[in-house]
């Protein structure tokens, strides 16, 4: 399997290194092609797959033995299958399913890394200021945002659902919670739970459409709002999931003020991003922030103590931290009885 850490005191491993965007592209093709979602029918020849997917040939029979090279496919005889990893989380419709994420990636962030340049010359972002409006206001656009969130939720799920004892809590709201993906398990896993979601109005008929798909219409509330503007619902346990890292850090403090006023005595905010670890921050987590620089006004990762100081100054009486999956770090802030 071909390393994804070359050794960078090569000359070798570096020019491996600045490649890799050809790695990540052949699997992101794959991916957009719903390669692997065909091949769940059974293994097939390159003949077969480009038969099922309308494929010319050309350069076929050498992306599908990349990608058993890079350990998504298996070969036997000449027929390709789905690796059990590829099997689990990149064929569509399958709970474990990430590859809107992968999607999401490929659309709307690939060709802003090729700007990184300007961002760091000019302190802007690669994306149109009023982008993130347009694809509200876009019904297309707005499904692929969601699957793309959903993709980076849907591996922080079952970690959510372990969290905490559930068992004491009346009711959960989800602050971006887009069209309830995390509120709709949280309820369907611990039943008495009240879901709530608060998100902007152009979310609400996603919202019903998911609710509907799930069988929980009626199971979660939806709350259509700006979470800078409106005060948020009450709740015993609040989320905020990937919203922080939007926003600079005065945002940031504003949101836990918001957070700490809606939290109900006794009760907690759990909030997870790809925090910087204090000391030495992983690849990972540092492209996720340069990633921000790229598509948000003032975004970044932010440090763990930083997060914790604006907690305090919101007034949470004690705030905890632990990782919820790799990468993904949880700090749960109580506020007092
Ligand atoms: C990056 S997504 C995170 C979604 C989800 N919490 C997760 O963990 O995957 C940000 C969410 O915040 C919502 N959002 C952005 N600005 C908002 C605002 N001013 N008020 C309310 N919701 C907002 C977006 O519509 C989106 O659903």
């Amino acid at each position: 399997m071909t390393s994804t850490a070359p050794d960078v005191n090569s000359a070798q491993g570096i020019l491996q290194l600045g490649n890799a965007f050809a790695q990540a592209q052949a699997v992101l093709t794959a991916v957009e092609l719903d390669l692997f979602t065909a091949l769940d029918a059974g293994p097939a020849t390159g003949q077969d797959v480009a038969a099922r997917l309308g494929l010319h040939g050309r350069g076929l029979r050498d992306l599908l033995r990349l990608l058993a090279a890079l350990g998504l496919l298996e070969e036997e005889d000449g027929r390709f299958a789905n690796a059990p990893g590829a099997a689990r989380h990149l064929v569509g419709g399958r709970p474990g399913y990430v590859g809107g994420a992968l999607l999401g990636a490929k659309a709307n962030l690939y060709h802003l890394w090729d700007g990184l340049a300007e961002t760091l010359r000019s302190g802007r972002p690669r994306s149109a200021a009023d982008g993130f409006a347009a694809m509200l206001a876009d019904g297309r656009e707005l499904r692929r945002y969601v699957r793309m969130m959903e993709g980076s939720l849907e591996p922080l799920v079952p970690g959510l659902l372990k969290a905490i004892d559930w068992a004491g809590r009346r009711s959960v709201l989800d602050v971006g919670g887009g069209r309830g993906a995390l509120a709709g398990r949280l309820v369907a896993a611990h039943p008495g739970l009240a879901g709530h979601v608060f998100d902007l109005p152009e979310m609400e008929p996603l919202f019903g459409e998911h609710m509907a798909e799930l069988g929980l219409t009626g199971a979660v509330r939806f709350h259509a709002g700006d979470f800078f503007r409106d005060e948020l619902p009450r709740a015993d346990v609040l989320v905020l999931g990937h919203i922080l890292h939007n926003w600079p850090p005065e945002r940031r403090g504003d949101l836990m003020g918001a957070a700490f006023r809606a939290v109900n005595p006794g009760g907690l905010l759990l909030v997870h991003d790809r925090m910087l670890d204090d000391g030495r921050p992983g690849v990972d987590n540092l492209l996720a922030s340069l990633i921000m620089a790229l598509v948000t006004e003032g975004g970044s990762e932010y440090p763990v103590a930083e997060l914790a100081g604006l907690a305090r100054d919101a007034g949470f009486a004690a705030v905890d931290h632990r990782p919820l999956a790799e990468n993904e770090t949880l700090v749960l802030c109580r506020k007092a009885a």
